[in-house]
């Protein structure tokens, strides 16, 4: 795997034109962009991912599905003949079978997402739940695994007792990360991109530490170059 494909940049911007700005500006030296809602459900945000695809970029779709069986299998079916490389669902079983069978044949991967990073031990209590966050993101990841999901999206903080838990074969995919020093914003749970490498972190989400800088291709590069240092 090329370190310069680990770094995932987060479009996390209001519309296709201000998107096409900043890829433009990182040019060549980011290979892969993370799609949100925000962006997706801009007007021209999915024929936005299909131009990043098509001027040889690669997409990460981060849409989170989850529904009925029948509609999410439709649903990533559609998704699977865009030519995107990732897609994002909630780690319920029904949902990971149902998607699992939407993209049977193609090349698209399923990401599955175990619990938000927002949620604590309380906020899955008034879920309804009774697991905590920690057994419940563990208790999904073996479900993901037994369907047959190409990888998990998880905090840095929590990836090496999920990469021990779940081997080495599903690809992990870490956000909030922040370069030492960084300015945290909402995010609580960071590590450094060095860090999130060492927990065993396949991919780095990387959003407003890029997108906020003063010279983007250079705070870019200097994570990507931390990346590489860290895999030695
Ligand atoms: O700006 P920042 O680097 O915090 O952006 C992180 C990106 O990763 C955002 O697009 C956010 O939606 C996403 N994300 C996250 N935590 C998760 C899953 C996704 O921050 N658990």
């Amino acid at each position: 795997m090329k370190t310069h494909n680990q770094l995932i940049v987060a479009l996390d911007l209001p519309d296709p034109g201000h998107a096409r700005k900043f890829v433009d500006r990182l040019g060549g030296s980011v290979d892969f962009y993370k799609i949100g809602m925000e962006l997706a459900y801009a007007g021209g945000g999915l024929a936005f991912a299909d131009e990043l695809s098509a001027s040889g970029k690669k997409v990460f779709l981060d849409l989170k599905l989850h529904d009925i069986a029948n509609t999410v299998e439709r649903a990533t079916a559609q998704l699977a003949r865009r030519g995107i490389e990732f897609l994002t669902i909630h780690a319920y079983p029904q949902t990971m079978a149902a998607a699992k069978q939407g993209v049977a044949g193609s090349a698209l991967k399923l990401l599955a997402v175990t619990a938000m990073t927002s949620y604590d031990d309380a906020d899955l209590a008034a879920a309804g739940y009774r697991l905590s966050v920690r057994d419940l993101v563990l208790h999904r990841a073996a479900q993901a695994k037994a369907i047959g999901i190409d990888g998990l999206v998880a905090s840095a903080q929590e990836m090496s007792e999920l990469r021990r838990a779940i081997g080495k074969e599903m690809i992990l995919v870490a956000p909030g990360i922040r370069p030492a020093g960084g300015d945290l914003g909402d995010q609580k749970r960071v590590a450094t991109p060095a860090a999130a490498i060492r927990a065993g972190a396949d991919y780095l989400v990387v959003g407003r530490p890029i997108l906020e800088a003063a010279d983007p291709r250079a705070a870019a590069e200097a994570i990507q170059a931390e990346i590489a240092a860290a895999r030695g």
